[in-house]
C-alpha cells in the first residue's frame, strides 16, 4: 500500500479546527482510494512563539521539507502583533516560504452552483466564474532590498529577476494549458520598470506555449475588470503583492472566504491552505467553515501526491453537502436547509466519500 507523508501545521486562531476536520476526510478518502497518511505535526505562528519563542522553528523546515506535502491551517491574531517584526507569525510565514522555495502561489477562484446569491455581485456576473490567480510568493516588493525605516522614512523595493519571472510565467502557462489556454498578465508595465521586464519576459516565455493566448493588463484595470466582469479570467498571473491584493479581491466572487483553496508549489516541496487567514474571533466556537481547508487537501492529493480519483472525490463530496444545503454559519442565508458545525460539516463531507 502506498504510504504518504503529510507535514501537518495547524497554526493559530481556527487553524485546529479546520485541520481536524481536512484530516477527518483524507482518512476517509484514503481507506477508499488504497493509501495510507502518516502525520507529522509541527509548529508553527503565535504557538510556536509562545512555546518555543521563535515563529518558525528549525525543525519545522526540516519537517516541511522532509514530508511529501505539507497541510497548513493559519496563522496570526491580535495577541501576537504588537511583537518586534521578526517575531510576529508573518515574519515566520514569510520566512517559510522563503526556505521552501514556494515560489508559485495557486489561487483558484471558484463560484458553486449553489452558492451564487452569496456574492455581494449579482448571480448573472458570477455563476460560471473559474479562474485561478498564480502569484510570485517569493520576490517582489515582499522581500526586495533595500528596505528600512528610520524615524521619519520607510522603504521597500519591488525587485524582479529575469529568472524569477521566467519560472512564474511557465507555472502560469503550464495550468493553462490543463484548463482554458488563457493568460492574463498583470503588471504596472506604464508605471513601473520592473514591470516592463516583467511584460517582456512573459512574452519570451509565452513563445513556447503557441496555444496559448496571451493578453496583459494594468493592475488597477485589473480589480476592476475582476468585478465588472470575473469570466473573462481564466489564468490570472501576477506578482507577489498584486497578487496579494488580487486573490483577496477574486476570493470574494465567491461569496464566503471559508470556501477556497489554494497550493503555494516550488522545486522541493507544497504548501496546501486554505486562503483565509486564523479569524481569532470566532475561534474555539466550532462555527468556522472547514470547506476551504478540506478543498486544499483535495488540492494537495491532486498536485503532491497524484491521487487524483481521491481529489475528485472529495471534491464532489463538498458539492454534494452543498447542494444537499448543509451549511455553515459564514453561508446561513444562502439558502441553508441546515446549519451545521465545524465538526458536522466535517463529518458530513467524509460520509458523503464514504458512500
Ligand atoms: C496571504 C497573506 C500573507 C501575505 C500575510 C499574512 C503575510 O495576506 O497569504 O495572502 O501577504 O502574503
Ligand atoms: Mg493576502
Amino acid at each position: 500500500m502506498k504510504s504518504y507523508k503529510i507535514a501537518l501545521i495547524k497554526g493559530d486562531g481556527i487553524g485546529p479546527e479546520i485541520i481536524d476536520e481536512a484530516v477527518k476526510v483524507l482518512d476517509a478518502v484514503a481507506v477508499h482510494c488504497g493509501f495510507s497518511l502518516e502525520y507529522d505535526e509541527l509548529l508553527m505562528g503565535g504557538i510556536a512563539y509562545d512555546i518555543t519563542g521563535d515563529p518558525l522553528p528549525q525543525e519545522t523546515i526540516s519537517g516541511s521539507l522532509n514530508a511529501d506535502a505539507v497541510l497548513f491551517g493559519a496563522i496570526g491574531g491580535e495577541k501576537w502583533d504588537n511583537l518586534p517584526r521578526e517575531k510576529r507569525p508573518e515574519s515566520g510565514l514569510l520566512r517559510f516560504r522563503k526556505e521552501l522555495g514556494v515560489y508559485a502561489n495557486l489561487r483558484p477562484a471558484v463560484v458553486y452552483d449553489e452558492l451564487v446569491n452569496a456574492s455581494s455581485l449579482k448571480p448573472e456576473v458570477v455563476r460560471g466564474v473559474d479562474l485561478m490567480v498564480v502569484r510570485e510568493l517569493i520576490g517582489g516588493i515582499y522581500f526586495g532590498e533595500p528596505k528600512g525605516r528610520d524615524e521619519n522614512k520607510g522603504w521597500n523595493t519591488m525587485v524582479y529577476t529575469r529568472d524569477e519571472i521566467v519560472r512564474i510565467a511557465h507555472q502560469a502557462f503550464k495550468i493553462a494549458m490543463t484548463r482554458n489556454k488563457r493568460v492574463c498578465s498583470i503588471d504596472k508595465a506604464n508605471v513601473l520598470d520592473v514591470s516592463q521586464l516583467w511584460r517582456e519576459t512573459v512574452e519570451d516565455v509565452a513563445k513556447e506555449y503557441p496555444e496559448v493566448e496571451l493578453t496583459h493588463m494594468y493592475v488597477d484595470n485589473a480589480a476592476m475588470q475582476l468585478i465588472r466582469d470575473p469570466k473573462q479570467f481564466d489564468v490570472m498571473l501576477t506578482g507577489n503583492i498584486f497578487g496579494d491584493i488580487l486573490s483577496d479581491e477574486a476570493s470574494m466572487l465567491s461569496g464566503s472566504i471559508g470556501l477556497l483553496p489554494s497550493a503555494s508549489v516550488g522545486a522541493k516541496i507544497g504548501v496546501y491552505e486554505p486562503i483565509h487567514g486564523s479569524a481569532p474571533d470566532i475561534a474555539g466556537q466550532g462555527i468556522a467553515n472547514p470547506i476551504a481547508t478540506i478543498s486544499s487537501a483535495s488540492m494537495m492529493l491532486r498536485y503532491a501526491l497524484d491521487e487524483n480519483d481521491a481529489a475528485d472525490r472529495i471534491d464532489a463530496a463538498i458539492k454534494r453537502a452543498l447542494n444537499e444545503g448543509y451549511r455553515t454559519q459564514d453561508l446561513a442565508q444562502f439558502d441553508a436547509k441546515e446549519i451545521c458545525s465545524t465538526s458536522e460539516m466535517g463529518s458530513i463531507i467524509a460520509n458523503y466519500i464514504e458512500r
